[in-house]
């Protein structure tokens, strides 16, 4: 740790390796912060490593797992002995029809998505103070019912009902605690759903249509949101929710 270091503000990012995480990191590190981004591939944490400032620092952390955990927290701890910003973003989907989907599917999206998040941010909470504040990535499928898509649904629902628990109980440690729900942004997470080009190509048509602005959102506009909630400027904002979505979720 150098003083140097420990004069900006710390935050970090789970799920900062690729998509809306790696944007919104790249966002930060510009907006003078230290930053800590975790992952669990080897093959994205080696490109985030080389894509993000030589000063990050990338972590493989498994979120299913509460020891890997607790040595974020212990790495934070070491490093910065404070944190002033948690952006909780990484999350999977898996697109099944309900006769698809098995325990072992549902239970993967629900430990990383919320089980993961949740014990993140326990872990993490004794090194944030007043002025310090959380955001956790919802998504806008916890408004608009998709099909084949039920419990990733259920985890966005539950990570924003979560929110208005933590905000009330954190908010007397002067901590802030929000969401932030993003509509369809083309990130590395379209590519792991298993559809051919073709069938890609169909769906982000199918899904622009749904959206008043008629298009995906990109990385750098979450980012952007992201980076307000964590700023000085939400000072007085807690407990919400906030939709980045071209209109979805009004229309
Ligand atoms: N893209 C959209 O249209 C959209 C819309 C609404 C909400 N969201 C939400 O936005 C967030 C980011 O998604 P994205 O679109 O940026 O997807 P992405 O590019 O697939 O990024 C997901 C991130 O989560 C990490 N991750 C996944 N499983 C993990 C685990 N077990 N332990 C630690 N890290 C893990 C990934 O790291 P590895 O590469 O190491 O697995 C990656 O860094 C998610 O919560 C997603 O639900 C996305």
């Amino acid at each position: 740790m150098t003083s140097a270091s420990n004069a900006k503000p710390v935050a970090l990012i789970t799920g900062g390796t690729t998509g809306i995480g790696l944007a919104t990191a790249k966002r930060l590190h510009a907006l003078g912060y230290a930053l800590v981004v975790t992952g669990q591939n080897p093959v994205t944490l080696e490109a985030a490593r080389k894509e993000l400032p030589g000063d990050v620092v990338v972590l493989r952390a498994d979120l299913r797992s509460l020891t890997d955990a607790d040595r974020v927290a212990a790495e934070l701890k070491h490093r910065f002995e404070k944190l002033d910003f948690a952006f909780l973003n990484a999350g999977i989907v898996h697109f099944r029809p309900i006769e698809a989907v098995d325990e072992e599917s549902f239970d993967a999206q629900f430990d990383v998505n919320v089980k993961g998040q949740y014990f993140t941010l326990q872990k993490i909470l004794p090194l944030m103070g007043r002025g310090s504040s959380v955001v956790f990535c919802g998504s806008t499928i916890a408004y608009v019912g998709l099909p084949n898509q039920g419990p990733y649904t259920g985890t966005k629902g539950a990570l924003l009902a979560m929110v208005r628990s933590l905000a009330v109980e954190l908010a007397p440690r002067g901590i802030r605690v929000n969401s932030m729900s993003p509509g369809p942004v083309d990130t590395p997470a379209l590519h792991k759903i298993g559809l051919p080009p073709e069938g890609l190509d169909a769906l982000r048509g199918e899904i622009s249509k749904i959206v008043p602005m008629g298009r995906f959102g990109t990385d750098e506009e979450i980012a952007g949101a992201v980076a307000f909630l964590a700023s000085r400027d939400a000072g007085f904002i807690t407990g919400t929710d906030l939709a980045v979505d071209g209109g979805m979720t009004a229309a």
